[in-house]
């Protein structure tokens, strides 16, 4: 029988499944983190030309900060038609070449531990890579030739939280039939489908009809991050900062789009172009108060974003836990002790929250089915553990239908069980 695997290339994490012999099982690819089931989705390229991927690419780039390219969030890039790729070192990357660094890393760790070459899988893709249909058929397209690349022959597809619909029917009683509501928060993407499940179905072959409604938005853990970098740290980097204009007495703000670019993480590589270093010395050299610009350079030089967005994921995964944290962090003479609270933290993610609450209505509305008549929320994905997040959810179905569980598993071991779908 063929075996084939399951990846879920995810913004934050990736993993992986096996489906052999009619079972499926979750294999370990990056034995440097933890249990060894999660890769970070991260690269770090040095400048002998050495790409590494993971906890490897991290280890890399903390001993050797300032002269690599470190690189996260990469999957946030596939619908994006303007970034076809990057220059490294000389030599160019397409987004595909990218995103096969960190599959073809992932596939050789699973033909270790099963012994032999595998050519087939079901990747994962959210409901939405983007509104706009081209975009969203792009980001798949490249999905796919990245696969390729990784030396995949067979490519499959499979939308997320059907894949995590699919692990929940797994933890059901044979014959046990329930409608649930999935929500899977990571760190690109909220993703959601109303599915109908029964324990005991594992390898039926169409599944389309089970499916009531599928939704999904562009709106998760990186975006709290981001909120948090705009509020509580970006005035550390010039946001607020005043300069004067070439022989005009007039004050004028750092530009906008400098500091929009500095809040989203996989984008602050893009502040290294020459011409935006330019921009800012300029900017630093005019300003009323440099001090702040003198950060932003260092941040930019120095590559440090990667540990300022750590101290922040820090804060906002404390948070999940505790009423109050603060956000340190210290570079240079550069030093941050922010206070935050859950209050605060919700508060200052007001629209990130309702875009979410938006989607969730949406997609019941297309199911068809009032509240009452889902049995089960299952939640998962890291963001899934934000209190807010799952308020959402208590606010519509009542506390007593939430059910969370392997919030960083349970897609990639549905990818698995999508195989009998494809094969
Ligand atoms: N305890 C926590 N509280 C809040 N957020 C958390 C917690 N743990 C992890 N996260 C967040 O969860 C996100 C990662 O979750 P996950 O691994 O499910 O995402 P992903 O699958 O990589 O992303 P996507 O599915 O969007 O492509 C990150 O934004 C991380 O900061
Ligand atoms: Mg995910």
């Amino acid at each position: 029988m063929q075996t084939v695997f399951g990846i879920d290339f995810g913004t934050t994490n990736s993993a992986l499944s096996v489906y052999r012999n009619g079972s499926v099982e979750l294999l370990k690819i990056d034995e440097l983190k933890g249990d060894g089931l999660l890769m970070r989705s991260v690269l770090y390229f040095n400048e002998d030309d050495e790409v590494f991927a993971g906890q490897e690419a991290v280890d890399n780039y903390v001993n050797d900060v300032a002269a690599g390219r470190f690189m996260q969030s990469i999957k946030t890039f596939l619908p994006n038609r303007n970034f076809e790729g990057t220059e490294v070192y000389g030599r160019k990357y397409g987004i595909d070449d990218l995103v096969a660094v960190i599959l073809r890393k992932i596939k050789l760790k699973g033909e270790a531990a099963v012994g032999y070459p595998v050519d087939s899988v079901v990747l994962g893709r959210p409901v939405l890579f983007s509104e706009d249909a081209e975009k969203d058929a792009l980001a798949q397209s490249r999905l796919e030739k990245a696969a390729r690349k990784a030396g995949f022959t067979q490519i499959h597809f499979q939308l997320e939280p059907v894949a995590a619909a699919l692990s929940f029917e797994e933890s059901l009683a044979a014959g046990a039939e329930k409608l649930v509501f999935i929500g899977d928060f990571g760190g690109g993407t909220s993703d959601f489908t109303v599915m109908r499940v029964k324990g005991g179905a594992f390898g039926r072959s169409d599944r389309r009809s089970d499916v009531l409604a599928v939704g999904g938005v562009y709106t998760a853990g990186d975006k709290f991050d981001s909120q948090i970098m705009w509020e509580k740290i970006a005035k550390y980097f010039g946001r607020g900062a005043k300069y004067r204009g070439m022989g005009k007495s007039e004050l004028f703000d750092v530009p906008h789009s400098i500091i929009h670019t500095l809040c989203q993480w996989h984008r602050v590589p893009l502040l290294r172009a020459r011409k935006t270093r330019e921009q800012i010395r300029l900017i630093k050299n005019a300003a009323v108060d440099s001090k702040p610009l003198e950060n932003l350079e260092q941040l930019i030089n120095d590559n440090y974003g990667f540990f300022l967005f750590q101290a922040i994921e820090k804060a906002k995964c404390e948070l999940s836990n505790q009423e109050q944290t603060s956000i340190r962090f210290s570079e240079r003479d550069l030093c941050i002790a922010e206070e935050m609270g859950r209050e605060e933290f919700e508060s200052i993610n007001r629209e990130n929250v309702s875009t979410i609450a938006g989607c969730i209505d949406e997609t019941i509305r297309q199911s068809g089915v009032d509240c009452a008549g889902i049995d089960t929320v299952f939640l998962t994905g890291g963001t899934s553990r934000i209190p807010l997040v799952r308020r959402l959810f208590e606010e519509r179905f009542g506390a007593e239908k939430l059910e969370t569980k392997n919030a960083f598993t349970s897609v990639v071991g549905g990818l698995g069980a999508s195989v009998p779908l494809f094969t």
